[in-house]
């Protein structure tokens, strides 16, 4: 578990702004970052691999070709908080754009999805062609930060928009893009993700249809602003996810063991998992006959949340409700009986949430307030309840 986001690929591309990135390596260092420079194979065309050892410390590659044991253009992913390429030429801009992975550098890009930001430099007519255009709209829709080049002189005696802006002016919009995610360092998050099993036997369980994935955005939403977050897993298929530590689970007693740990040093808690009602009451060490398979006797769960809630002092503790009638009913009803800070109601019948990508719903406040979820991806949700989450920490 990472406390702090402090691990920069600084991507290199092959213009001759690429000497001033000397300048901005250092200056990332001396905010504190962690840089590892990867530059492309033609940027070492201006800038040799040697510098770029030198100043960051560190081995630097350009192919997947090289170090292939350390099967680097995963490892180095895992590693990065942050992408920062500087200078970006035309052709680097394109080959992000189309999702190509053609160097290590472009790999790194695809094979990470922290904050990522972009420093163009180019000839005028080359920022303004429409190709160009379209790449870097390309890029904005998808999330990068592209940084608008200085008006000025170039290199020639031309002049015009696509000069590398100042490293003053680079670092200024980096700190802002990693300072808008950052807003929880210091703050630990519990996610519980994913639906219980409660074993029949060897074989068979009582389950639900419970995904995990709004669980899942959540502790990336969490890990990427900077928290330390642990993660819950019940019965996900998932091994890692950078910057989150994760326990997995079962069954719902297992679930309440992990929380029981963990729970009063946390700040805010995310209880997404669905957790069965009943377990049976024994569960048979051999699979039971078909002929013996008549009925299940039952027994109750532990209901966690309102278990936690006899040790709750600071936690903020968001619930969820996976409802098919009386939504809003119900959900200030939960809120109340589990002492929940909030509590996000979707309507689920007809098997609409479970296993999709969207969600859309209502946050039904302490106090009472609602909040419309228009129909929208789990992981603007998972931002929105953070959010949230983070007013009430205060
Ligand atoms: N929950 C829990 N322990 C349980 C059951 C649910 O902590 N044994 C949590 C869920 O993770 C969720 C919230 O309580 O955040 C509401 O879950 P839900 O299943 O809707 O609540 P129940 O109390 O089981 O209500 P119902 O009677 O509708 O099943």
């Amino acid at each position: 578990m990472k406390a702090t986001k402090r691990e920069v690929i600084l991507g290199i591309g092959g213009g001759i702004a690429a000497y001033k990135s000397a300048d901005l390596l250092r200056r990332l260092q001396d905010n504190g970052y962690l840089v590892t420079v990867v530059p492309t194979p033609s940027s070492l065309n201006f800038v040799g691999a040697a510098t770029w050892q030198a100043l960051s410390g560190r081995p630097v590659t350009t192919q997947v070709w090289e170090k292939v044991e350390d099967v680097r253009h995963i490892s180095l992913a895992k590693q990065a908080d942050y992408f920062i390429i500087a200078p970006a030429t035309a052709d680097l801009i394109a080959r992000l754009a189309a999702g190509r992975a053609d160097d290590l550098l472009t790999n790194l890009v695809l094979a990470s999805d922290v904050p990522k930001m972009i420093v163009p430099a180019m000839h005028p007519s080359m920022w303004l062609d429409a190709a160009t255009v379209a790449n870097v709209s390309t890029l904005r829709a998808r999330g990068f930060i592209v940084m608008e080049p200085e008006v000025g002189r170039l290199t020639g005696s031309d002049s015009g928009q696509g000069r590398f802006p100042e490293t003053a002016a680079i670092i200024k919009s980096f700190l802002s893009m990693t300072g808008r995610h950052q807003d929880l360092i210091g703050t630990t998050v519990i996610v519980t993700a994913g639906g219980t099993r409660e074993a029949i036997d060897p074989v068979r369980f009582i389950g639900n249809r419970s995904s995990g994935k709004q669980g899942i955005a959540v502790a990336k939403a969490a890990a990427s602003r900077g928290a330390d977050v642990h993660l819950i897993a019940a019965n996900v298929d998932i091994d890692t996810l950078p910057g989150v530590s994760i326990t997995h689970v079962e069954n719902a007693q297992q679930m309440l063991e992990a929380l029981l740990e963990s729970f009063k040093d946390c700040d805010i808690l995310v209880m997404s998992a669905a957790v069965a009602d009943a377990r049976p009451k024994t569960r048979a060490l051999e699979k039971i006959k078909k002929a013996m398979f008549t009925s299940i006797e039952l027994e109750e769960n532990p209901d966690i949340l309102a278990t936690l809630n006899a040790t709750k002092d600071r936690q903020i503790v968001v619930g969820f409700a996976a409802e098919t009638s009386e939504l809003l009913a119900s959900a200030q009803n939960k809120l109340v009986k589990k002492a929940l800070d909030m509590i996000y109601v979707n309507d689920v019948s007809g098997g609409a949430i479970f296993g999709h990508d969207e969600t859309a719903g209502t946050i039904v406040l302490r106090n009472g307030d609602l909040i419309p979820v228009p129909h929208q991806s789990k992981d603007t949700l998972a931002d929105l309840l953070l959010d949230y989450a983070l007013k009430q920490l205060g």
